[in-house]
């Protein structure tokens, strides 16, 4: 499969997400019970796993907001995070989940972790579909994560090369 100039091989199939992400959202439904969470979907990459575990988890009562984050040029990570698109949901006193598509030097979490630390939140929680532990450089626990993966550039399920690949149904990895 060819994105641009790259090809890009099959990696984790349709079904083995969307077992997954049944998986994820029966434990994080657990753990909110009546707690009335609000899932924080970093966009843009995690617009489909976000709305797909937003919905599987069914937590009475809870909400969804989204907030735009930029640190990704092509395939590489820049050192400084942007702000795009801030939420303006009274957060104070909430359970809040922060939803990530990849976790992979752990910039990103790190900066939005610290954004919400600042709003006297009650509690917040990670969850991610994929992670790369070989290049996570923070202490941040990362309560829930679907599938841990080598440092390769992956793509598909919302996630992009360079804006494309975000309608694949699954994951592939560069070739
Ligand atoms: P981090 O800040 O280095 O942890 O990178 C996190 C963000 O970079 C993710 O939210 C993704 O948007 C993007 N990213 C990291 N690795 C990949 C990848 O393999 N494919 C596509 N996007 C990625
Ligand atoms: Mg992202």
């Amino acid at each position: 499969m060819k994105i641009k100039n790259k090809t890009f091989e099959i990696f984790i199939s349709e079904k083995d997400i969307k077992a997954k992400t049944k998986e994820l959202s029966e434990e994080i439904k657990d753990f909110y019970l009546d707690k009335k969470p609000i899932f924080f979907i970093i966009l843009d990459g995690s617009f489909v796993f976000g709305a797909d575990l937003f919905q599987k988890c069914k937590i009475k009562n809870s909400e969804v907001e989204f907030m735009k984050i930029k640190s990704y040029e092509g395939m590489n990570s820049t050192e400084e995070l942007k702000i795009i698109l801030k939420s303006d949901k009274e957060i104070q006193n909430r359970h809040i989940i922060i939803v990530e598509d990849i976790i992979d030097s752990g910039l990103t979490i790190d900066g939005v972790i610290k954004i919400f630390k600042k709003e006297k939140v009650k509690s917040i929680e990670v969850v991610s579909l994929l992670y790369k532990p070989d290049n996570y450089k923070y202490n941040h626990n990362i309560k829930w994560y679907g599938f841990s993966i080598p440092n390769d550039f992956v793509v598909g399920y919302g996630l992009d090369y360079d804006g494309f690949g975000r309608e694949l149904n699954e994951i592939y990895k560069l070739k």
